[in-house]
């Protein structure tokens, strides 16, 4: 029998031996040449931190808030869709692992259980992830039933209006299900060509023409807080918290749309800025270790989330398995607080963290004054 997994990468590798090749693809898989996918493991990996010495650090505290609710750690679920890829109990399962463990779950609305049924099995917050859809009542109608079905809040996704170009689906003919959450609608043919949670092409009922105005009208007309995700500039977060965003979630769709972007963690600070305490700002893309939450939260985010590695951990051992993902996370971020000599999720701050080599830093000095 293998080893139990120690990290998330492992988990990955057991993962990927078990799950049928079309959805392990269409999980672990990007927009076109995947260039970005890898570059942010990179550029996560090239942020230095700066241990610091002979702080009482014998008592850490992990815990925050988003949006007004406590959360065990800054991570949370990321909305994906079809869960059921990984497992039998899909998103019953991880809202289970998410709401023991004390974080929020975001749903995808390309779940494969129902909204109804997640909220009922869930035993923490749950959020909900919808778009903007051409029939401005569906819009409205699925925030109510979020909002009647117990979720706090509600995700709007921005970035996935276009159907993207994934090569590992094509060359797998790889079709997701439709999600049940979608049952009751009529919606004409679909053709799920690209990938279980993209768009649909001419015939789909996500709106391409969606402006700023149409943010600021759902705000308007939703009691649920909003969160936006999908926000790679300065300017897109600022508008985001101007048209009545609670939250912006600084994220390309774990590249899975665009290639060839920034990283989330590049335009972070840039996001923060922009946002000025309007809102509060998340980050999800890339997220395997403890350390990348603590560089994304001394850079800015209040929280983080992750996508790919509740797959892992669903499918190597369903609920236990994503708690096991949450642990390692939990006790990686525990770890990396003390020895930097931090004991809150608040004071990780810049200080803690050093972008280019100091022999870098001396040989500028040394060219400048030249
Ligand atoms: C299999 C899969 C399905 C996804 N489905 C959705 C979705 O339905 N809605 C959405 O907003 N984001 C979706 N995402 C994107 C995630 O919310 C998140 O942005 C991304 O996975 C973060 O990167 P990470 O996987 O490296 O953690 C999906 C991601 C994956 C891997």
């Amino acid at each position: 029998m293998a080893p139990d997994p120690v990290n998330i990468y492992e988990y990955e590798a057991i993962a990927k031996e078990r799950l049928d090749h079309g959805d392990y693809d269409f999980i672990a898989g990007a927009a076109t040449d995947e260039i970005t996918l890898h570059r942010t493991r990179q550029v996560l990996d090239s942020i230095v931190m700066k241990p610091r010495m002979m702080v009482d650090v014998s008592q850490r505290d992990l815990s925050t808030t988003v949006l007004g609710q406590k959360i065990n750690m800054p991570v949370m679920l990321a909305p994906a869709g079809n869960h059921g890829a990984a497992h039998i109990d899909a998103e019953l399962a991880s809202a289970k692992a998410a709401g023991d463990f004390g974080t929020v779950m975001v749903l995808s609305s390309h779940s494969a259980k129902t909204l109804e049924d997640v909220a009922e099995a869930a035993t923490g917050p749950i959020w909900f992830q919808q778009y903007f859809f051409k029939d401005k009542e569906l819009t409205l109608g699925m925030a109510a039933r979020a909002e009647a079905a117990g979720y706090s809040a509600l995700c709007l996704t921005l970035d996935a209006k276009i159907v993207p170009k994934r090569e590992r689906n094509i060359r797998n003919n790889y079709v997701g299900p439709e999600s049940p959450n979608y049952a009751a609608l009529e919606l004409g043919t679909h053709s799920w060509t690209f990938a279980a949670d993209a768009p649909a092409g001419p015939a789909d009922i996500r709106d391409q023409a969606t402006t700023w105005d149409d943010l600021e009208w759902l705000a308007g007309e939703t009691k649920l807080p909003i969160v936006v995700k999908g926000i790679m500039t300065g300017e897109d977060a600022r508008r985001s918290a101007e048209s009545g965003a609670k939250a912006v979630i600084v994220s390309n769709h774990g590249t899975r749309y665009l290639d060839t972007t920034f990283t989330t963690i590049e335009v972070l600070p840039e996001v923060v800025e922009q946002v000025d305490g309007k809102a509060e700002v998340y980050m999800d893309g890339g997220v395997r270790r403890g350390a990348d939450i603590f560089k994304a939260l001394a850079l800015g985010a209040r929280s983080v989330l992750i996508g790919r590695p509740l797959f892992w951990g669903l499918a190597v051992n369903g609920e236990a398995g994503v708690s096991s993902v949450l642990t390692m996370l939990r006790d990686e971020l525990d770890a990396t607080m003390g020895i930097c000599g931090r004991t809150t999720i608040d004071s990780i701050d810049l200080d803690t963290l050093g972008g280019i080599s100091p022999l870098q830093q001396l040989f500028d000095r040394r060219d400048a004054g030249r």
